[in-house]
């Protein structure tokens, strides 16, 4: 189990506020280079700058750099096995590979086998915490959660809703989807680290039935997380238009029945309008930004700067092409070059932390290294190989160096892995 006490050293770094878009030397950055972190029965109880007494057992990590779990606020366990397919948009890639592919899950033993993988998948990434798609089987929801349980993440999941336009064995119904969401959100929102969310797939695979359900979900218990895709693909919008008529936009089909609130996650957002991105923030909802899914499929660039609501990074796998937020940390950057913009390390990593945890309403559990928290943490080699050890040691000043790390690391640069204290990387 590890002990119960325990005291961790290395070059901390997190953030107490936001930091402002462009800013390289942002007030919000807390580096704190050789501290030690004190944990306790799986929190955070001290950070300081001298070594602790014998009664802590020690991980001397000096020269290494301490990051709080990532949290991936949009991914798919069961698309794994569809990242790299090649040749598609989206509508075209959801027919050709990734439906048939989440058929497989109605097999219980495929479920859990695949939840573990992808769990253990995502630790080994340096992702202690996730919003995840489960499929349209309410097996593979319970997967999930029996399996982060074991391994004490915080996750927030449920199954997909999707009650047309999807193959046999993979679309439910109204009443029957509503009765599984009610056993599982009995069963597991708000036990441990578990949390449900409503889980509409896209607005074209639900009916106006199936989403007014969804919506009459979240306002019964606002404890409820939503998560859905919005405005990802120019087809995509244009076929919401055709199937909704009377909406005002795709976003709209969602507001109408109250799916877009504080603990909504919209998946992708690239073409929402003016009108839309005000609702958006309004709402107090937030937008998972996938910027390797967005490359990949060849979807469109993301309007960062210019959003007022929330943006938190997401790996979107399998649409995305890699479960490192690092990774897509880079992706994020590229897509904001080829906009003209510059994206700083300050802000990739607060969106895939801090800023992440708060739009969660997670603030106090996860997302930084205080006092309090729990101390779901990442221990990273600052430089992994000759180019980046070459890279790293002309580095300067302090965004350099973190910048210059978020180009060039993966899980390769991962040296340990903590959740609540127990070390499972
Ligand atoms: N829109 C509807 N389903 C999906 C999915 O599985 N992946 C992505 N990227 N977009 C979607
Ligand atoms: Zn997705």
């Amino acid at each position: 189990a590890g002990p119960r006490r325990w005291a961790l050293r290395g070059d901390l770094l997190d953030f107490t506020a936001a930091p402002s878009w462009g800013d390289t030397e942002s007030p919000a950055v807390r580096f704190d280079r050789d501290h030690w972190l004190l944990i306790e029965d799986g929190r955070i109880v001290g950070r300081q700058a001298h070594e602790p007494d014998d009664s802590w057992a020690r991980k001397d990590h000096a020269g290494q750099l301490v990051l709080p779990g990532f949290i991936d606020t949009h991914v798919h366990c069961p698309q794994l096995e569809v990242i790299g397919s090649y040749g598609t948009e989206l509508l075209d890639w959801l027919k050709r590979y990734t439906f048939p592919s989440e058929c497989a899950f109605a097999d219980p033993v495929r479920s859990r086998a695949g939840a573990e993988v992808f769990l253990d998948a995502l630790l080994a990434s340096g992702t202690t915490a996730a919003v995840v798609f489960a499929t349209v089987h309410k097996v593979s929801a319970e997967a999930l959660f029996d399996s982060a349980a074991a391994r004490g993440m915080r996750l927030i999941t449920g199954k997909v809703l999707m009650d047309r336009h999807a193959p046999d064995g993979l679309r439910d119904d109204v009443v029957q989807a509503e009765q599984d969401c009610i056993d599982l959100i009995g069963r597991f929102h708000g036990r441990d680290r578990l949390a449900y969310a409503v889980t509409v797939r896209f607005a074209p695979t639900s009916t106006p039935e199936q989403l007014a359900m969804a919506g009459a979900l979240c306002r019964a218990d606002a404890s409820l997380y939503m998560q859905t895709h919005v405005a990802e693909n120019r087809a995509e919008v244009a076929w919401v238009g055709e199937l909704f008529p009377q909406a005002r936009s795709y976003l709209d089909v969602y507001d109408s029945v109250g799916l877009v609130h504080e603990r909504s996650v919209l998946a992708h957002g690239i073409y929402l309008d003016p009108h839309d991105r005000v609702v958006v923030t309004d709402r107090g909802a937030q937008v998972a930004h996938c910027p390797s899914s967005n490359l990949f499929l060849g979807s469109g660039l993301f309007d960062w700067p210019g959003a007022a609501f929330n943006v938190s990074l997401a790996s979107d796998v399998g649409g995305g092409t890699t479960l490192s937020l690092p990774r897509n940390m880079l992706d994020a950057y590229k897509v904001q070059a080829l906009r003209g913009e510059r994206l700083t390390a300050w802000c990739a990593l607060h969106a895939a932390t801090r800023g992440a945890a708060e739009a969660l309403q997670l603030g106090g559990e996860i997302g930084g290294l205080s006092v309090g928290q729990v101390a779901d943490l990442c221990v990273w080699d600052w430089a992994r190989g000759p180019v980046a050890e070459a890279r790293d040691a002309v580095a300067r000043e302090l965004h350099e160096r973190v910048f210059a790390w978020m180009t060039l690391a993966d899980e390769r640069n991962l040296a340990a892995c903590y959740v609540a204290g127990r070390q499972r990387v």
